[in-house]
């Protein structure tokens, strides 16, 4: 089974003629929603629903920036496209893979991800009535909702209100980062962009998985693409710089990834990684073309505050810098 890139042509094509294009997919499968249900209800849709898809979140880490630098590296062929550090799902959004499996190891994220792809209006719904103020947001950040659509919204709330966009728990699990001073008024809400990644992910049939990424080793077959974005770690800290999740990413993780990614690349998967550039982080990823880049980054582990950073973009694909 292979699936083309027609990423390209989408830009000059309408919704309607991409969504024919996108329904004679071998990928398709005819128990698929109907996405223009997302359509029947009065909220405007803007936009181009697919082809404007971005992060509904501001994830801190998030790669929006390394974009067009990561591009460079996927494969012009493949079959499934994995992100099993999901986070905001920059790479997802921006490249729009016929077929993806998502995953992450935050299990409030990725309910939210299954809620905005099957029930999008009833999640926007609920963020209405949330508004960005102090007293809101302490009060937001201490419930603890049941309820997987209310956990969306107070996902998605946190995430846009909070100091940003860091998610941030402590040792019991709960959420702990501070209310964001942004300037008012402030609209968090973007209603068009949750309904656009929601056509996204039910276009890509995304299958949501929560776990650590070694959780979807099982499910990868040779020529699919694998994007993966770890927390970045500095070995003599043994810790991730942000605390992703009640887990921290440690340097033996750094280790497991790299051991993963290598046992996949011989067997012929295509894969494309994003890592400081440190010289242990090079040393892991013998074999595989490692490219230096630099990125405007808001949160800095390595220095206080903001700037830029240099990253590597590690990939299977001949780029002419070889390791
Ligand atoms: C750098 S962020 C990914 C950002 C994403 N690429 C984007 O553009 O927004 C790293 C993500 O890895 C997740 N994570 C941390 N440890 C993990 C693990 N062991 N397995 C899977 N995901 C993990 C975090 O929850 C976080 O969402």
């Amino acid at each position: 089974m292979r699936v083309y890139r027609i990423n390209q042509h989408w830009k000059s094509l309408d919704r309607y003629e991409v969504m024919k294009l996108k329904s004679n997919s071998p990928t398709r499968k005819p128990e698929e929603p109907d996405i223009y249900r997302l359509y029947t209800l009065p909220i405007s849709v803007k936009t181009d629903p697919i082809t404007k898809s971005k992060p509904f979140l501001k994830w801190a880490g998030g790669k929006r920036a390394l974009i067009p630098e990561i591009k460079k590296e996927i494969p012009n062929e493949y079959n499934r496209y994995f992100e099993p550090f999901l986070g905001g799902g920059a790479l997802f959004f921006s490249h729009l893979p016929l077929s993806a499996c998502l995953s992450d190891i935050n299990s409030e994220l990725i309910i939210c991800y299954q809620q905005v792809k099957e029930n999008p209006q009833d999640v926007i719904e609920l963020l209405r009535s949330m508004e960005y103020e102090k007293e809101q947001y302490y009060t937001i950040r201490a419930s603890t909702p049941s309820d997987p659509i209310e956990q969306a919204a107070r996902l998605i709330y946190l995430n846009h209100c909070c100091w940003n966009g860091l998610w941030r728990v402590n040792s019991q699990g709960q959420f702990n980062v501070p209310f964001g001073k942004y300037n008012k008024p402030y609209k968090y809400l973007k209603e068009d962009i949750i309904l656009n990644a929601s056509v996204a992910l039910n276009s890509a049939n995304a299958e949501l998985i929560h776990g650590d990424f070694s959780t979807i080793t099982e499910m990868i077959n040779e020529n699919d693409f694998v994007y993966f974005d770890p927390p970045y770690t500095v070995k003599h800290s043994n810790n991730s710089f942000i605390s992703y999740d009640e887990t921290r990413f440690s340097w033996n993780d750094q280790v497991r990834l790299a051991d993963l990614a290598q046992k996949l690349r011989i067997d012929g998967v295509h894969i494309i990684i994003s890592n400081a550039d440190i010289q242990e982080i090079r040393e892991l990823y013998k074999g595989f073309n490692i490219r230096p880049v630099k990125r405007m980054s808001l949160i800095s582990g390595l220095s206080k505050g903001r700037g830029r950073v240099n990253e590597l973009i590690i990939s299977t694909r001949d780029n002419g810098y070889k390791s």
